[in-house]
């Protein structure tokens, strides 16, 4: 089994600061096997929010696969905007733009949804559909697959439909030829965890498509801050979710789903009594209770 922490849209200039220390401290405690960013690490893409993103990072457990957001691209500074968009992301963040992390058990996939041209949508682009599948489709399917943008390829029906990725339906049929399980964004600034199936009809293949929320960021869109524990094994992969509670100082459990894969599909399952759900509630819950979609 394999646990990932799932965070996204930290928005550094814009962070409420009584968070940090805490998150840090419960990540720690939750001993992920990877940790995922999945963008909007800054709120202007300026060289001091960087900075602080990056210590921010350091103080985190490794291993780490983080990809930008649309915030991580210069608004003001058109030549920036146009010429080096990701510049100051790759000096202080990370310098490759398709990160992979790979172990034994589930290989990960990074991808920059984040563009120049737009303000805030994003897409993926043939090439990089087409590097994916390769990377997904030479290991075996015994691995679990996950691939990390910062738009997302899905939400539940609501207000949020805008910001789904561009050109997802393709990308979404080249990653049903090469088995991706787990689809991995942030952007909505709100959680979920759904099948595909609801919106992309592929006979036979659904991926589970996950959003988390802002960690750490004050644009909380009306959800607290949070990030999602996830518990992952081959066929079964639980999503956690894990809602800041100023009161306490800490984040505690606020949403469980559990998923199960048949054939291809991933289907929701109403079995959270045991595999990859159990132990989180050692590490940094104390109220347990489950919602249908987070
Ligand atoms: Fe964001
Ligand atoms: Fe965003």
């Amino acid at each position: 089994m394999r646990t990932i922490i799932h965070l996204s849209d930290l928005h550094f200039g814009r962070i409420d600061a009584a968070i940090i220390a805490p998150l840090i401290a419960q990540v720690h405690e939750l001993k992920p096997d990877l940790v995922v960013v999945s963008g909007d690490l800054t709120q202007r893409a300026r060289s001091a929010q960087f900075k602080q993103a990056r210590r921010f990072l350091d103080a985190l457990p490794q291993p780490q696969l983080v990809v930008p957001g649309n915030h991580d691209v210069p608004l003001f500074n058109i030549a920036a905007r146009l010429l080096q968009p990701l510049r100051k992301y790759r000096r202080h963040i990370e310098a490759d733009l398709h990160p992979v992390f790979m172990d034994e058990e589930m290989v990960v996939v990074g991808i920059n949804t984040a563009r120049s041209l737009t303000i805030k949508d994003g897409r993926v682009n043939d090439r990089q559909i087409e590097i994916t599948r390769r990377q997904l489709a030479a290991v075996g399917d015994h691995m679990v697959k996950i691939i990390v943008t910062h738009h997302p390829f899905d939400l539940p029906p609501g207000p949020q439909h805008h910001s789904l990725v561009g050109k997802a339906a393709p990308a979404m049929r080249a990653f049903a030829l090469c088995g991706a399980d787990l689809l991995l964004a942030g952007h909505a600034h709100t959680s979920s965890a759904v099948s595909s199936a609801g919106r992309y009809n592929i006979p036979g293949y659904s991926a589970l498509v996950v959003q988390a929320g802002t960690a750490t960021s004050t644009r909380g869109r009306g959800e607290a801050n949070s990030f999602n524990v996830l518990r992952i094994e081959a066929h079964r992969i639980a999503v956690h979710r894990l809602g800041w509670e100023p009161g306490e100082n800490s984040f505690s459990l606020a949403a469980s789903q559990s998923f199960v894969q048949r054939g291809s599909e991933w289907f929701e399952t109403d079995d959270l009594s045991d595999g990859p759900s159990d132990g989180i509630s050692a590490s940094a819950t104390h109220r347990p209770a489950r919602t249908a979609t987070g």
